[in-house]
């Protein structure tokens, strides 16, 4: 995939991984559209990179996910590349009643919304030089964490679901890519932890992860497993004991 001279989508640029490619790919001259909840993140971030497109988006509600394609069809029809990058990451005690409503949101968030997005985007990318999608699943789709079983089960889905993508969008001429991230430290389920340690857990610094990406998407390589995922990837279940034990 050529780096530059593109007009991308990259969900979830308000933090983590999301912010960390929307400051990269801007730093090689793409025009790069992204969206979030927090509206005060959006408004810094425009700050700091005037030619930065942002909108307010919250992407677990169908409406407004059609509302944003339509916006960004309308504003940026040059579009070529969507990277579903926004997700949760909750817990789930599975020996009590779990909580159903949370169980939607993070299905809607992490499977429903990526999957109607590369969905809606797929006719604005079609023919388009240089079009694909990017899913960023998890060392935890090859192998879950039963601490957190609906987002593993969130992230096996979207590694099935890109290779079934990879499969029909291909004669649209859209190259659809995974990139299974390891622990990465940024606020993913900043809800479970302490206050003021939402954004460190001892996962690879975002820029390492970030530069690893772009090298596997430069490179064309359509899954990759990055640092610790590709254990996860190769060994699979085999390491679920050791990891939950
Ligand atoms: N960090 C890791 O260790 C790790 C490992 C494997 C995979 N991943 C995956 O990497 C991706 C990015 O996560 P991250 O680690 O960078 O976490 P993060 O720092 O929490 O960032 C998540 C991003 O997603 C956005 N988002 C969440 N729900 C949204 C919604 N309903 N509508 C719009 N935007 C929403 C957030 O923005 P707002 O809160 O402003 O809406 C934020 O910008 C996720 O798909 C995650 O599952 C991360």
């Amino acid at each position: 995939m050529k780096l530059t001279g593109n007009t991308i989508v990259v969900t979830g640029g308000t933090s983590g991984i999301g912010m960390g490619l929307v400051e990269k790919l801007l730093g090689l001259g793409d025009r790069v559209i992204t969206c979030g909840r927090r509206e005060d993140r959006l408004a810094s971030l425009s700050a700091k990179f005037p030619s930065l497109v942002v909108k307010a988006c919250d992407l677990a509600d169908e409406a407004q996910r059609k509302a944003f394609v339509e916006w960004v069809a309308a504003r940026h029809p040059a579009v070529n590349v969507l990277v579903n990058n926004a997700g949760i990451q909750l817990t789930a005690d599975l020996t009590r009643a779990v909580d159903v409503q949370k169980v939607r949101a993070e299905l809607e968030t992490n499977v429903v919304a990526p999957l109607h997005l590369a969905s809606l985007f797929a006719p604005l990318l079609a023919g388009k030089k240089g079009a694909a999608i990017v899913n960023i699943s998890s060392g935890l789709a090859f192998c879950p964490l039963a601490f957190m079983p609906v987002y593993c089960a969130s992230k096996a889905a979207m590694h099935s679901l890109t290779l079934s993508m990879r499969r029909q969008l291909r004669d649209l001429g859209i190259a659809v890519y995974e990139i299974a991230p390891p622990s990465v430290d940024t606020e993913l389920g900043r809800e479970r932890r302490p206050a003021g340690q939402a954004a460190s857990h001892g996962g690879m610094p975002i820029g390492e992860f970030v530069d690893a990406v772009l090298k596997a998407l430069e490179a064309g390589v359509l899954e990759t497993a990055i640092g610790q995922a590709e254990g996860l990837r190769t060994k699979r279940e085999s390491l679920f004991e050791s990891m939950n034990r």
